[in-house]
């Protein structure tokens, strides 16, 4: 896919053609994800998303991710019991959230927790694969105790034990909030965890597989990956969504409020995206769930005025390939679900550590370390000027 081809001449007089932001720059192999962007198809190790989204649970979807299987009813066993064992975070961890700024945002502080843990993993120079592989299930075991934890700690509540009774995706919320989550709220979560696990080369993956090529360590890693997803641009696009449709407050000032966005140029969120020229196969899903809950709690206005900046953005911009993407109508169903909108993005991380850690994985096993090149365009020649020589500009 031709990106944003640029041709610049260097500093030398040397023309060089490149793509900015590597797009449709391919950096490596994969066999863990496929996206047919024109298509607006996505599938995880050769599984559609949709059958995914309708069949699995985040524990299996993880294992497979991580395993390139899907598990034996014996492997899912053993791979929930030993997910479920590391869902406990020491307490030294919360001890480092408690002093942390209570006005620091939870991405800040999920950064500063999830680097914590590397401190207290007795093997952590160990870089055999197996031990990667635990590794990966302790993060992904972990992370919702972590995000959870730090929600309560900024509200000056205590950390809420794992409830092993619980599912995945049902103790996370029951964590959260403090009560145990409807089995249909549970299931929301689940698959909202599913069709936010994995995406191939998006920046926060990227980011994890350029650390790891180091031969740095799976921590170092998935810290990266949190500090990439922060940004409004990538995973931190949901919760300005949120803040965007409160701010619209009804349906009928959408459009109005959205053409004017756009006459600013200023960037929609929870729309377009690098490789997505068409409906993304996940916002699609997440629009249904959103409905539903909307009906179920008798409030449609997040998702009626959803609908609307769809409509007016796809009249608007949809021949540039323009459309919602994974984080557009995330925004009303978390918001439907009850969760704080500052949560919306760390959700993300805990949904995406499976992914990440499955290719940290995956780097390991074919590494070269990722080392691109630039078109140097600074002075072709200058020679050192003494302190006392140089005039002040
Ligand atoms: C995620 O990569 C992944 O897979 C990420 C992700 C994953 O699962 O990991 O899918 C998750 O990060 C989804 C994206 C969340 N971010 C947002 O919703 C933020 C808003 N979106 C944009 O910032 C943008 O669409 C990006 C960052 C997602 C993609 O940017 P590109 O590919 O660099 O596109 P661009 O900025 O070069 O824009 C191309 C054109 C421009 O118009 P022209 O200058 O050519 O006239 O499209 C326009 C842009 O102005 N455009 C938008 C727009 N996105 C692109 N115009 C209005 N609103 C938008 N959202």
């Amino acid at each position: 896919m031709a990106g944003k081809i640029r041709e610049v001449k260097d500093a030398f007089g040397k023309v060089h053609q490149f793509a900015e932001g590597l797009e449709g720059v391919i950096a490596t192999t994969t066999e863990i994800c496929f996206i047919d962007g024109q298509a607006g198809k996505l599938m995880y190790r050769g599984i559609p998303i949709e059958q995914l989204a309708e069949h699995s649970t985040y524990e299996e979807t993880s294992f497979f991710l991580l395993y390139g299987h899907l598990p034996t009813s014996r492997e899912l066993g053993d791979f929930i019991r030993r997910l479920k064992s590391h869902r406990a975070v020491a307490n030294e961890v919360f001890d480092i959230v408690r002093n942390l700024p209570k006005s620091a945002a939870p991405m800040s502080m999920l950064r500063t927790a999830i680097s914590s843990l590397g401190h207290f993993d007795q093997d952590a120079e160990d870089d055999s694969l197996e031990k990667h592989y635990q590794r990966a299930e302790h993060l992904i075991a972990a992370f919702p105790t972590v995000a959870a934890g730090i929600q309560r700690i900024r509200k000056g509540l205590e950390p809420i034990a794992p409830d092993p009774e619980l599912g995945h995706a049902a103790n996370f919320l029951y964590m959260l909030n403090g009560e145990r989550p409807t089995d249909y709220a549970a299931r929301v979560m689940d698959v909202a965890l599913i069709l936010h696990a994995e995406h191939g080369f998006n920046a926060s993956t990227f980011t994890a597989r350029v650390i790891i090529s180091t031969l740095s360590d799976m921590y170092s890693a998935v810290t990266g990956a949190i500090g990439s997803l922060k940004g409004p641009l990538h995973g931190g696009a949901n919760e300005r969504v949120m803040r965007m449709l409160m701010e619209i407050g009804s349906a009928d000032r959408a459009e109005d409020i959205i053409l004017q966005k756009l006459r600013n140029k200023d960037k929609i969120m929870g729309f377009g995206h690098r490789v997505y020229r068409a409906l993304d196969p996940r916002a699609k899903i997440l629009m249904q769930f959103s409905q539903k809950l909307a009906e179920q709690v008798g409030d449609t206005r997040w998702y009626d005025i959803s609908k609307k900046i769809q409509e007016v953005m796809e009249r608007e911009v949809g021949h540039k390939g323009i459309y919602p993407n994974v984080d557009f109508f995330s925004a009303s169903l978390y918001y439907y679900l009850g969760i704080e909108v500052e949560m919306y993005t760390p959700i993300f991380a805990v949904s995406r550590v499976a992914g990440w850690t499955a290719h940290v994985v995956e780097q390991l096993k074919h590494n070269r370390i990722f080392r691109p090149r630039s078109v140097y365009l600074g002075p072709a020649h200058m020679d050192y000027v003494p302190l006392d020589q140089r005039t002040e500009s």
